[in-house]
Parts: C-alpha cells; structure tokens; sequence
C-alpha cells in the first residue's frame, strides 16, 4: 500500500533523494525549503508501507504573470513503483490544492519532447495541453514543451489592469493569516 499525504519538513531529504534518483534535474535544498515555507500546500509526497517515500510532487504558484497560476516544480515516482496511479494522484492533489487554497486559474510545466511516460501522464491521463515550445530549455540542450491545464478556479479574483501587487492577500496568496501583518509572508528569495 502506498498513501499519498502532504509532505512535511521532515521529508525534503528524501524528496531530494528521489528526484536525484530519477531526473537530471535537481536542486539545492533550499530550493525545497523555499517551495514548503512559500507553499505548504502545494508539496506531496507518496509513502509505502515502510514510511519510505517513492514519490514526490513539488508545486509552486507563479506570482509574478499577470493570470494567477500554479506551476509543477519537479515529479518522480521511482523506478519500482511506476505505472501503479502514483503520479497522477501525486499531481490531481497537488492541482486541486492550487485550484482550492490559491484560487489558480491554470497549471503549467515543462516536460522534456523526449520524455514519453511523462508526456503521456500530462496529455492523455491528465488532459494537459502543448501551450508552447521553448528550444534548448534544458542544460543538456533538449526542446520542451510548455504546457497547461485550465483549473476552474473557484476563487473570486479581481484582475484592475497591469499593476501587479506583491504583497499577501494577493491572487497567489493563501487566505490571508495574522501573521502576514508582521511582514513573515514576503518570503520571496529570487
Ligand atoms: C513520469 C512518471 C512520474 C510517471 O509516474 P507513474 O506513477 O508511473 O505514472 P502513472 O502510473 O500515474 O501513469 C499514468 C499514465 O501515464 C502514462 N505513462 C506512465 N508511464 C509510462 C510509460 N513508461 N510509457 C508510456 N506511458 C506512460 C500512461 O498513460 C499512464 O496511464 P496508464 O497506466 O493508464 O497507461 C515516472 O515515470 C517518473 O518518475 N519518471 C522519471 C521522472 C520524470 O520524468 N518526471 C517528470 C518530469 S516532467
């Protein structure tokens, strides 16, 4: 049996594990650090029957495009235990917790035009769309598509033009908590 929760601080090492384990794509973890203290909700994690974690999902929301909208960071499920669901449960929680908490319009990510299982999950199990293609995205060289999937979105959102607001309370901010009055939400870093 393999359970899918929210990850915790606790589990970003393994996450880092897994993804060195599975992609050339892999990050320092402050990296990791940055996307659970920035959003909490969006970080998934698969666990088997051992508490040893096979899967990850690291989302963010992107804050600085006009149209409010999640992205997905990073995805791996290892080796032994693919083709199981894991992924797309890994990436329909990490969706609706974008659509629920953040009020994301759409969702975005890269993938690799040679990276097939991948490609498939996103087109045909889980109705992503090409929206672009960017040359040489990756270090290596290799295209990427760009893609997206419309969320519906159920937050009220009020778009006034182009002048964009950084700070909490805004489209990509969770509800609005005390704390944020003590300037703990900026927690920008790039
Ligand atoms: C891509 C990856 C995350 C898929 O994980 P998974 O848990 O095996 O995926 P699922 O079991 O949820 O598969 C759902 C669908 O994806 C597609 N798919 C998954 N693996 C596939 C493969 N090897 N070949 C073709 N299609 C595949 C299928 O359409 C599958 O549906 P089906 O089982 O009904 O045929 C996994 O292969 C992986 O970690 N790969 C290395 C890291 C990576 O590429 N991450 C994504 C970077 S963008």
């Amino acid at each position: 049996m393999v359970c899918i929760r929210k990850a915790t601080v606790d589990d970003l090492l393994a996450m880092q594990e897994c993804n060195l384990f599975c992609l050339p794509e892999n990050y320092q973890m402050k990296y990791y650090i940055y996307h659970i203290l920035s959003w909490p909700q969006l970080l998934y994690v698969a666990e088997d029957y051992n508490g040893k974690i096979v899967g990850y999902v690291l989302a963010k929301m992107e804050e600085e495009s006009t149209e409010c909208h999640g992205h997905i960071t990073s995805l791996a499920v290892l080796r032994t235990h693919r083709k199981l669901g894991i992924a797309t449960k890994l990436m329909t929680a990490a969706q609706n917790a974008m659509e629920q908490v953040y009020g994301s319009e759409y969702v975005s990510l890269h993938v690799r035009k040679s990276n097939k299982a991948a490609f498939n999950l996103y087109t045909g199990t889980l109705g992503y769309q090409i929206n672009d293609m960017e040359a040489k995205y990756y270090a290596d060289g290799e295209d990427a598509y760009d893609m997206r999937k419309q969320l519906k979105g159920k937050k009220q959102h009020h778009h006034h033009g182009h002048h964009h607001h950084h700070h909490g309370g805004g489209c990509c901010s969770a509800d609005v908590k005390s704390d944020e009055k003590h300037g703990s939400a900026e927690a920008k870093t790039e």
